[in-house]
């Protein structure tokens, strides 16, 4: 039986928030994280970005590593090729590592390879394995990958910029995601990522994500673990 403690922890807490931790004020990482420790959440999202996979160049394997905690890294890969790099962002601790559809001609060899590899972390964690889709990637290309993933974001702002508008039509190919999931009787975590905020969390809780991703606004203002209690709050309870 695959480990699956990181992924029963995320089942129970859902839904939830992975909080994009680049949005964080870096040269204070260190305090910050810590408060958001002491809060109720259960993943910190890294966004890896190559240069080429999007304009952005962001962190890799060693700033991932470097950074110390309990909470689970969700590792967001928009980068190409990621076949022959995975296992570092393994090695550098994810729990959850997620690759893009477009980011390579067949993404299922990278996803069986992440199969045969252990969380480094904490073995009886298990990695949790990820599959993003863009935008405009239509949903239909997820079918054969069902079997071997899970978990399943689902981009909500074209990839490779923080603070970006949540796109409207994301919620109705949530809908057909969340769909295709429940007929397949998959157990896969299913998440939003991008362009989710204080005033938009509630109305975007109702589409029944497990995680949402929220960056900018967590980090928004002086008091990120203020806006992260709203923000579960809104999303446990939309509206109360
Ligand atoms: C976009 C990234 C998102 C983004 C989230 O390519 O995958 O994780 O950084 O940031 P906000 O919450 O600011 O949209
Ligand atoms: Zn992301």
């Amino acid at each position: 039986m695959p480990a699956k403690k990181g992924f029963n922890l995320l089942r129970a807490s859902a839904p939830t928030i992975s909080v994009g931790i680049l949005s964080a004020d870096l040269m204070n990482l260190g305090t910050q994280l810590a408060l958001l420790e002491g809060t109720d959440l259960k993943a910190i999202h890294f966004d890896v970005m190559d240069g080429c996979s999007v304009p952005m160049m962001t962190v890799g394997p060693l700033f991932i590593k470097a950074v110390k905690t309990h909470l689970l890294k969700d590792v967001h890969l928009m980068i190409q090729d990621p076949m022959d790099k995975v296992g570092d962002y393994v090695d550098a601790g994810a729990d959850m590592i997620t690759v893009h559809l477009e980011s390579c001609k067949d993404i299922l060899p990278v996803l069986r390879e992440l199969r045969t590899i252990e969380n480094r972390n904490d073995l009886h964690r298990g990695l949790i394995r990820g599959v993003a889709l863009n935008p405009d990637t239509p949903v239909e290309v997820l079918e054969p990958l069902l079997n071997e993933v899970e978990l399943i974001v689902v981009l909500a702002v074209n990839p490779g910029v923080r603070g970006q508008a949540f796109i409207d039509s994301t919620r109705q190919k949530f809908a057909q995601v969340k769909e295709m999931v429940s007929a397949a009787k998959k157990e896969i975590l299913l998440c939003i990522d991008g362009g989710v905020r204080r005033d938009n969390i509630a109305p975007i809780a109702k589409l029944g994500a497990d995680i949402l991703v929220s960056g900018s606004a967590i980090f928004a203002g002086e008091n990120p673990v203020e806006n992260l209690r709203f923000m579960l709050g809104e999303l446990r309870s939309p509206g109360s």
